[in-house]
């Protein structure tokens, strides 16, 4: 079956890309940011799949819930493989759809390679605070060994406070790209992450418009 890919952010046609959601520190928003950007994506007209590789398969649920409430949605699909099988499956995944999400445990051990190795990009969810950003120098120095671009996104940021201030420079001088875009510290990811929906199905919301900022970056950094 053949699809013609729509233009995506500044009418770039984006085509097989992965993009591998990766962060040692447990809670940092991997599944949040991966439902989020698979539908921001897919409302955009691209065909997005997801895959989980974290055996805790918090993004299936999600998926389910989401199968449950709206039916199914051909141009949106999920599939598991274990840490290993990462890149065999995004690699078959790429070639029927725009985009390959790839959700990953909250560990990092030579395991996480598979799913560094394929990615176009690697997104990195830092939540604010100081334990997090620590936490970050062992995805950094993984998706470096294996020459991949990084981008870290700032979540649960409480914008205005000094600890913010303190892990925005943080992320700074980590020596790697950091987002503009920031997702704020709001009930609404965790609500509608809960209800397998995501923020862009919320109109007129903060949370709608910084994911969609970030989407637009996310698209630019993975070479849409
Ligand atoms: N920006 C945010 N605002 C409010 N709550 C958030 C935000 N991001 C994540 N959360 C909540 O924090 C919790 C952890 O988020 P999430 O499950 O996305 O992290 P994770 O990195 O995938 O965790 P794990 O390492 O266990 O897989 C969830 O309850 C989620 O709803
Ligand atoms: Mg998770």
């Amino acid at each position: 079956m053949q699809h013609d890919p729509e233009p995506a952010a500044g009418g770039t046609v984006v085509t097989g890309r992965i993009i591998t959601v990766a962060q040692q520190k447990g809670g940092s928003g991997k599944t949040t940011l991966t439902v989020n950007l698979a539908v921001a994506l897919r409302r955009r007209g691209l065909r997005v799949a997801v895959l989980d590789t974290d055996p805790q398969g918090s993004l299936g649920r999600w998926f389910m819930e989401r199968l449950d409430r709206m039916g199914e949605d051909e141009g949106l699909e999920f599939s598991t493989s274990s840490a290993w099988g990462a890149s065999y499956e995004s690699e078959k995944l790429r070639k029927r759809f725009d985009v390959v999400l790839i959700d990953t445990p909250p560990k990092i051990e030579s395991d996480l390679r598979p799913a560094l190795r394929v990615a176009d990009l690697v997104v990195v969810p830092v939540a604010s605070s100081q334990v997090d950003l620590w936490a970050t120098e062992g995805v950094l120095d993984l998706a470096a060994r294996e020459k991949r671009p990084v981008l870290v996104v700032l979540n649960r940021t409480r914008p205005n406070t000094r600890l913010g201030a303190e892990v925005a420079a943080g992320a700074a001088a980590l020596g790697v790209a950091v987002a503009q875009s920031q997702l704020a510290n709001r009930v609404a990811y965790a609500e509608t992450l809960g209800r397998g929906e995501a923020a862009m199905e919320i109109p007129r919301s903060a949370a709608r418009d910084e994911v969609a900022a970030l989407t637009d970056e996310v698209l630019a950094h993975a070479g849409g």
